[in-house]
C-alpha cells in the first residue's frame, strides 16, 4: 500500500534519549527545557529572532487573530485547509473570499483591493503547498489600507525568499508541525513575528494570559505544547536535511516521469525554492483525474484531493460564495500524489507509469 503521506519517525533510540531526560526531570509540560531548546534550535535553523512553539497550527491562527485584535472582515483565500477559514469564524470575524491566481494557486493579490470595505481589518493568506504568496504586493496593499497581514504558512517550513525566511513576512505567520508535515512534532505549531511587542503578547496568550503566578496581562488560552512533542521536534530536526534531500529527489523524479501527463504543476514564486512539502498536479479535466484516482486505488495507491472542495461553498457556517471561478475550477482538478521520505524512486516510477497508462487508454 502506498499512502499519500507518511509521518517521518526518527530512530527510536534518538527519541528515547529525550524521553529519559523527561523521566529524570519529571517536567512534562508548561514550557519545559525541551520546549525551550526546540524554540532556540528552530530560531537558529530558520535564521529568525522570534518564534513560539504552540499546540498546533489552528490554535496559532486563532492566537494571531486575537493578538492583532482583529474585527469585522478578514480577506482570505478559499483554496486552503478548513482551519484557515474556521479560525476566522471562531474569532468572531467574517471571512471574505478572494479568488486565487491560476498559476500560483495562492490568493490573487491583484483582486484583493476590490474586496476591501470599511469593515476590513486584515488579510489572511495561505502560502499554498509552501509556495510564497505575492508578499510584496500584499504588503503594499496592507500599508495603503492600514490592514494587518497574517500568513498561514502551515506548509512553508524552511521556505525562503531571496535568502530570507518566508516567516518574516506579514505581521504574524503561523506554521503547522502536524505529523503529516515535512517537519513535525507529532502535533504542534509555530507562531512567528518580527515584533517583540507582539511576541510578548502572544506569549501571554499562550499561557492563559498569566503574567507571573497571580497576575493576568491578557485574555489567554492554553496554547502551550508538551515536552513529549518538543522531544519529537528535536529528534526530527536532526534529520531535516536528509528529509529535504529525499523529497527533492522524489519530486524531480515525478517531474521527469510525468512530463507527458495531461496536467500542470503550480508555478513557484520566482524568488523562492520549493520545500517539497507536496506534489500537486492540476489535471486537464476532472474526469481524467477521477479515472486516475480510481485506477490507482485498485493498485492500493492513495492520492488526495487537496484542497477540495473549495472553502467558499462547503462550510455550513459560512455564507456560500460562487463568484470564484478560478478556485472552483482548480479545486475540481487538483490532486496531490504520494510524497514522503521513504517513498522509493521505483515506487514513483510505478505510480507515474500507471498514471500515464490510464491517461492514454
Ligand atoms: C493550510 C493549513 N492551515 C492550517 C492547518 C492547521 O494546522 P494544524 O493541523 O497543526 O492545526 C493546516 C493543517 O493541515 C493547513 O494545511
Amino acid at each position: 500500500m502506498i499512502p499519500v503521506t507518511k509521518p517521518f519517525l526518527p530512530p527510536i533510540q534518538v527519541y528515547q534519549y529525550f524521553l529519559e531526560g523527561i523521566w529524570k526531570r519529571q517536567w512534562l509540560t508548561n514550557m519545559g527545557p525541551l520546549a525551550n531548546d526546540l524554540e532556540m534550535r528552530l530560531k537558529e535553523h530558520l535564521k529568525l529572532d522570534h518564534l513560539l512553539f504552540v499546540t498546533n497550527g489552528t490554535v496559532a491562527i486563532q492566537m494571531a487573530i486575537k493578538a492583532l485584535e482583529l474585527q469585522g472582515e478578514i480577506i482570505t483565500t478559499p483554496f486552503s485547509f478548513v482551519a484557515t477559514t474556521s479560525s476566522i469564524v471562531w474569532e468572531n470575524c467574517e471571512p471574505v473570499f478572494v479568488d486565487i491566481d491560476k498559476d500560483s494557486l495562492n490568493i490573487d493579490a491583484d483582486k484583493i483591493e476590490a474586496s476591501i470595505t470599511a469593515k476590513t481589518s486584515a488579510i489572511l493568506a495561505t502560502h499554498v503547498y509552501g509556495n510564497p504568496c505575492n508578499v510584496d504586493k500584499i504588503e503594499e496593499i496592507a500599508k495603503k489600507h492600514n490592514l494587518k497581514v497574517i500568513y498561514d504558512a502551515a506548509h512553508a517550513f524552511g521556505v525562503e525568499i531571496n535568502g530570507k525566511s518566508i516567516f518574516e513576512y506579514g505581521d504574524i505567520s503561523i506554521c503547522s508541525l502536524h505529523a503529516t508535515k515535512l517537519y513535525h512534532s507529532t502535533e504542534g505549531g509555530l507562531i512567528l513575528t518580527k515584533s517583540p511587542e507582539l511576541l510578548k503578547k502572544l506569549a501571554y496568550i499562550r499561557n492563559f494570559g498569566f503574567d507571573g503566578p497571580e497576575n493576568f496581562a491578557e485574555l489567554g488560552i492554553n496554547g502551550k505544547n508538551s515536552e513529549f512533542h518538543a522531544a519529537m521536534g528535536l529528534a526530527n530536526l536532526k534529520y531535516i536535511d536528509s528529509i529535504h534531500k529525499k523529497r527533492k529527489e522524489i519530486t524531480e523524479r515525478y517531474d521527469e516521469k510525468l512530463q507527458n501527463l495531461k496536467a500542470v504543476r503550480p508555478v513557484w514564486h520566482k524568488d523562492s525554492k520549493n520545500n517539497f512539502s507536496y506534489y500537486p498536479v492540476v489535471f486537464e479535466s476532472e474526469k481524467l483525474m477521477l479515472k486516475i484516482i480510481e485506477h490507482l486505488k485498485l493498485h492500493e495507491i492513495y492520492t488526495r484531493r487537496y484542497f477540495y472542495p473549495s472553502l467558499s461553498n462547503s462550510l455550513p457556517y459560512v455564507k456560500s460564495e460562487s463568484d470564484l471561478p478560478v478556485t472552483e475550477d482548480v479545486a475540481e482538478r487538483v490532486l496531490c500524489l504520494p510524497l514522503y521520505h521513504d517513498l522509493t524512486l521505483e515506487e514513483v516510477d510505478m505510480i507515474a507509469r500507471l498514471m500515464l497508462r490510464i491517461q492514454n487508454n
